[in-house]
């Protein structure tokens, strides 16, 4: 496949960012969903109350009719926000999202409702999804009455059995009468499908919808998924962890990674040369051993970062094994190699070395030097003595590549930094990912081999 020069930024409009096909179905552009926390009490009183998580953080996409696309990202990437905000269901901050080239950003809860009509969610849980207390006739005919599209038990029980046996629940009339409790997890799943399908949609933004079904009939769900579509010309937007299932049911995937998408592409693009290193990673997750298990655990480096705290620069650089100078480098990371380094070591050095530090205090936003306080009665020079000792007994851990210079100051060590790039998306010809790796620019910079 030929590629583009490597650093070539988007030079067309963000939203093209996945394919070439006309799209405009749905067309997403700079969408934020933020949300406002309050801490504890504790932390309000600290001063720690506000904090904004950014679950959805200029993200930019476009989607044609009859398309699938895959939203993929660990739990709290914002896969759901993404999902509710183009649904209307989770007020955005700003951007636009419009949909048959109606804005949906700012819409008023009566034009919504007329318009969720067409746009209908399939949630993960079967069984929260269909109240226990109501037949499947009455769930399945529920929105039909909502929307007044039909009349008449007679009129809605017709709708109704012509959904169920879309859906594989035939003969209707021996579910029709039934209650939730009466069927098994797969059917319950197809029962929210009808539900969903009952209103003859033309988008379903499907959540995880067969993550809480047994293995067996995983399968059998999303054929009947893609059956539907189609059948019922449906788009859908399909949310998952699990990029194996992504691969089977999608053409083209959205990898997700705190709010912001970091690759997206063709399906076969994603897997067959994945551009960023988390997509790479995620890729490494699968095929697992254990079929039970659909969350990759095992990614390089750490834990997911706190979503009301995101790292600097590129959010995924504490976990990246490619990461450098520009990647937002900061005190944080210092501490984190600074546990995992003691994790590992006797309880004597490791105290030995503790006992040099004082507190590590992380800004709010990047800083061009931060001052590493030595511990009361240690000295900037004994500090910057045990930092130079560390870097020499691992001098390729990435967290190097961010430190410009380390100078002792009056019971402190100085520490300059590259300065923080945000990557963008670049267009990488089958894919586009937001990494500086393909930033032959940066990588000139700092001298980053191939
Ligand atoms: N109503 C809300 N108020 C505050 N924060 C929220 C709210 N809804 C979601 N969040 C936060 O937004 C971020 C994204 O959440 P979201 O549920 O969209 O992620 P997700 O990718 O769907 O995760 P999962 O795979 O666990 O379902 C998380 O940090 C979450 O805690
Ligand atoms: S920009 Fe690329 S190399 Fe840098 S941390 Fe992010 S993913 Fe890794
Ligand atoms: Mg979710």
């Amino acid at each position: 496949m030929p590629t583009k020069p490597e650093s070539e930024v988007m030079d067309r409009p963000a939203a093209e960012a996945a394919g070439t096909a006309a799209r405009g179905f749905i067309s997403v552009r700079n969408l934020k969903t933020y949300f406002e926390i309050r801490g504890s009490v504790l932390d309000r009183l600290t001063g720690r109350d506000a904090g904004t998580v950014k679950a959805v953080d200029d993200v930019s996409f476009e989607l044609a009719q009859g398309e699938v696309l895959g939203l993929v990202g660990e739990s709290g990437s914002g896969k759901s926000t993404l999902g509710r905000t183009l649904l209307g269901l989770a007020p955005a901050t700003g951007g636009s999202a419009t949909f048959q080239g109606r804005e949906i950003v700012g819409m008023g809860e009566r034009d919504l409702r007329a318009l969720r009509a067409q746009m209908q969610m399939v949630f993960q849980d079967p069984h929260a999804a269909l109240n226990p207390a109501m037949t499947i006739e009455q769930s399945v005919g529920h929105p039909l009455i909502i929307h007044k599209r039909a009349k008449g038990r007679e009129e809605i029980r017709r709708h109704v059995a012509a959904a169920l046996d879309r859906v594989g629940l035939s003969p209707p009339e021996t579910y029709l009468d039934k209650y939730p409790n009466d069927l098994s997890g797969g059917q319950k799943q197809r029962a929210v499908i009808a539900r969903a399908i009952v209103l003859d949609p033309v988008l379903l933004v499907a959540d995880e919808p067969v993550s809480m079904l047994d293995m067996s009939v995983r399968s059998k769900i999303l054929q009947l998924m893609i059956d539907l579509k189609d059948k019922l010309n449906l788009t859908y937007l399909y949310i998952t962890h699990d990029l194996a299932t992504a691969k089977f049911f999608c053409d083209r995937i959205a990898i997700l990674y705190l709010g912001r998408i970091v690759e997206i592409g063709e399906a076969s693009a994603i897997y067959e040369a994945p551009k960023h290193p988390y997509t790479r990673a995620l890729l490494t997750a699968i095929p697992d051993p254990d079929p039970t298990r659909d969350i990759p655990r095992d990614l390089p480096r750490g834990e997911i970062p706190d979503a009301a705290k995101p790292p600097f620069g590129c959010a995924f650089h504490p976990r990246c094994p490619m990461a450098f100078a520009p990647c937002g480098w900061e005190i944080r990371d210092l501490r984190d190699l600074l546990e995992a380094r003691w994790a590992g070591m006797a309880e004597e050095a490791h105290q030995a070395e503790r006992a040099l530090l004082g507190t590590i205090e992380a800004p709010d936003a990047p800083e061009p030097t931060s001052r590493l306080s030595a511990a009361p009665g240690a000295t900037g020079e004994a500090l910057l003595a045990l930092l130079e000792r560390i870097r020499n007994d691992d001098p390729a851990e990435p967290f190097w590549t961010g430190v410009k210079a380390m100078r002792a100051g009056d019971g402190c060590v100085e520490i300059d930094w590259h300065p923080p790039e945000r990557p963008e998306l670049l267009d990488l010809g089958a894919a586009h990912a937001a990494c500086h790796l393909h930033n032959a620019e940066l990588r000139a910079r700092y001298g980053k081999a191939g």
